[in-house]
């Protein structure tokens, strides 16, 4: 990552004899989230939208802290293809060509979720779904061949409360592939792109409770069934939508990650960020709040050697899923939230300085 232009204007700044104190906190200066993962053997980005590169700063404050990028929603079937077969790719496009031209890993998601089906294969029959959802596969795989680090080859596919016996959720993926559709999955993206990491993402198992904890045995199962029969799944992505107030027991997620790891398994955390709503408004009392919990939960999973990555789902609280309308996400008084490490204006929170501290408590890789 040595050419790249923001690299060059933090070794001018440190040239210039710029104090930790004395530099502006825009992700200028100080050393960047990356360049920390970086001295670990480890790669630290954020997802974004094409939109957000083209705000004043935002471009600078991403080189500044991260090494790799994921669409946030640009990369999903539903926005490529928003009409059957018509290439609608654009926004994907552009953020493949942002990473290719600052030097940073480009990461895909999603191949195949059931919330990013486009409206029209929706209502397709089960053989047209399933022609529909394979091409998919392929157009995305031979579209970006060899430049994608990581793709999400299936989303979120986990789900005990829908009652099935394996765990699985119901979607129109198992409808129309029947129960083995995840292994499909993985074996058409690793023909489409044979040199990619294929990661299955998931969330909703980071925290000590109980539903979090039957999500993970049911993830686990699921894994081990994959790996058992040969499945080319390279990855578990740990999604990491954490949630302030509510319990982390760092001795249960480590023996969980450690048997991701015995299958063979690396793990990245794909979609960092923390729901504020119970926190309390005052940013001074919130902030620190969602900080310890941030540390708590890399410090134990960065413990296990088999992470190799955090990602943030967004990098600037403005930019924020959080801030939409989910109703899991309100709060009940009128505070935004605030669960990135960078702030409104692009300065480094807490959040950011807690991530910087457990890179750098990190062992290497
Ligand atoms: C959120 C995004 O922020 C939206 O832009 C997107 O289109 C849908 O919802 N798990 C995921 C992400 O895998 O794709 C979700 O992203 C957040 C939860």
């Amino acid at each position: 990552m040595t050419g790249r232009r923001v690299t060059s204007r933090r070794t001018l700044l440190a040239l210039a004899g710029a104090s930790a104190a004395s530099i502006p906190a825009r992700g200028e200066g100080a050393e960047g989230l990356h360049a920390r993962a970086a001295r670990k053997g480890l790669v630290f980005g954020a997802a974004l939208e094409p939109r957000h590169l083209r705000e004043t700063g935002f471009q600078e404050a991403f080189l500044a802290e991260c090494g790799l990028l994921v669409g946030e929603g640009a990369q999903q079937w539903r926005r490529m293809e928003r009409d059957p077969g018509r290439d609608t790719a654009a926004d994907a496009d552009f953020l493949a060509a942002f990473a290719a031209e600052h030097r940073v890993l480009l990461r895909g998601h999603a191949l195949w979720w059931h919330r990013a089906i486009p409206d029209w294969a929706r209502s397709l029959d089960n053989a047209a779904f399933r022609r529909a959802a394979e091409a998919r596969v392929a157009a995305a795989g031979a579209r970006w061949r060899g430049r994608i680090r990581s793709w999400d080859v299936v989303n979120e596919a986990v789900r005990p409360v829908d009652g099935r016996a394996d765990g699985l959720r119901d979607s129109q993926f198992p409808a129309a592939f029947g129960p083995d559709w995840i292994s499909r999955a993985f074996h058409l993206a690793r023909a489409a792109d044979p040199g990619a990491m294929l990661v299955y993402n998931d969330y909703g198992f980071e925290h000590a409770l109980p539903d979090h904890r039957e999500k993970r045995t049911a993830v686990l199962r699921l894994l081990e069934g994959l790996v058992r029969s040969g499945v080319p799944v390279d990855a578990f992505g740990v999604q990491g939508h954490l949630f302030g107030g509510a319990p982390f027991s760092a001795t249960e997620w480590r023996g969980f990650l450690r048997d991701v790891a015995a299958l063979g398994l690396t793990v990245l955390v794909t979609e960092l960020d923390v729901n504020d709503r119970l926190l309390p408004a005052d940013a001074a009392r919130r902030d620190p709040a969602v900080a310890d919990l941030v540390r708590h939960f890399l410090d134990a999973t960065l413990a296990e050697s088999s992470v190799r990555g955090v990602i943030t789902w967004g990098l600037a609280d403005r930019h924020s899923w959080i801030r939409g309308n989910l109703p899991s996400h309100q709060r009940t008084d009128t505070a935004l939230p605030r669960p990135l490490p960078l702030d409104d204006d692009l300065a480094r929170k807490p959040m950011w300085h807690a991530i910087a501290a457990a890179l750098d408590a990190a062992p290497s890789r």
